[in-house]
């Protein structure tokens, strides 16, 4: 019997790629080349699956013009690059990696946080370039994180464990959610407290963002917000571009409005606003909150053990449209 085809449209491990290739005939793109959406349209015509990543945007147009596509496994938590309301529609199952990178991406928020509050990569740059000539009392003084406010606005697995990180400096957590945690969940994340997105903005010390992309959360950090917040406050962005408004960042950034921010995602990013580059109170990665060898190991499995289910009969762990 003939294999399903399927597309994998970025390069992935190649163990990764040999395990799909034993029960698909696999399309591979291990050159890395980011497809078109009129380009993956055409690559997917007689396809019954595709292992995407956030990069490639599956939008109504190339989910109408495959019908015989039956799922879309995204690499990845977030699944913004996706049009879930068109896949359930079409009957396309969608899933993505959810918990396997709760932790790395925890961890990475709080290596943004402490070098952003303590002013890592600038005091490195300051040294690389020769300007330390001596010790004195004012060099590159920071904003402590033990003992201070963290606010975190999304407050999903990642977020409950950014929080709980948070009882080794002996903070308190404030949160803001869609919806409030159930008490054990609250008393786990080192007791954390639900109050508006306002008074996040108003009393943390430090803020993490942690929500989902969506049209709804287009901006939710923008000018209005960032004036709410301390002028000593950090902000960091794990989650995605989009979220904040970063021309609005900048501004309050160049402006002192707050005191530094510390960005992993961008709006259109990779191609990301220059202006955050002139600015010397911000801490910039390239979207790596993940990025752990075991980690983006376990999210390429992940995906990878989603789409066989999905396509010989089991059932996929992570679905996010409703079978129909
Ligand atoms: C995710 O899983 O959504 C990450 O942003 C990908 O690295």
């Amino acid at each position: 019997m003939n294999k399903p085809e399927i597309l994998v449209t970025r390069a992935v491990f190649p163990d990764v790629l040999e395990r799909l290739a034993r029960h698909f005939e696999v399309e591979a793109n291990q050159s890395d080349r980011i497809f078109t959406e009129e380009e993956l349209a055409q690559r997917l015509h007689g396809k019954a699956g595709v292992f995407t990543t956030p990069t490639e945007r599956v939008t109504a147009h190339v989910i109408a013009a495959n019908p015989r596509l039956k799922a879309i496994c995204n690499m990845a938590v977030g699944y913004n690059n996706i049009d879930i309301d068109a896949a359930a529609r079409a009957g396309v199952i969608v899933t993505n990696t959810p918990d396997v990178l709760n932790e790395t991406t925890a961890d990475f928020a709080w290596a943004l946080l402490l070098a952003t509050a303590r002013r890592v990569t600038e005091a490195e740059h300051w040294l690389r370039a020769g300007k330390w000539d001596r010790w004195r009392f004012d060099t590159l003084l920071g904003a402590d994180v033990h003992g201070s406010t963290l606010g975190i606005i999304g407050m999903g697995r990642i977020g409950q464990a950014i929080a709980r990180r948070s009882t080794g400096f002996n903070m308190r957590v404030i949160y803001h959610n869609r919806s409030r945690l159930a008490p054990d969940l609250e008393a786990h994340a080192n007791h954390a407290q639900y109050v508006s997105k306002e008074e996040v903005l108003r009393s943390a010390d430090h803020i993490v963002l942690t929500l989902p992309y969506s049209p709804q959360s287009h901006h939710a950090i923008g000018a209005a917000e960032l004036a709410l917040m301390k002028r000593t406050a950090t902000l960091v962005n794990i989650a995605r571009g989009g979220i904040v408004d970063d021309a609005a960042l900048i501004a309050a950034l160049r402006a002192g409005r707050i005191a530094a921010a510390g960005l992993d995602v961008f709006e259109n990013e990779p191609a990301f606003d220059p202006g955050f580059l002139s600015l010397s109170n911000v801490v910039l990665t390239p979207h790596i909150g993940s990025a752990s060898e075991p980690t983006r190991r376990a999210m390429a499995n992940c995906a990878a053990d989603n789409l066989i289910a999905a396509l010989t009969g089991g059932n996929p762990l992570n679905i996010l449209t409703p079978r129909i």
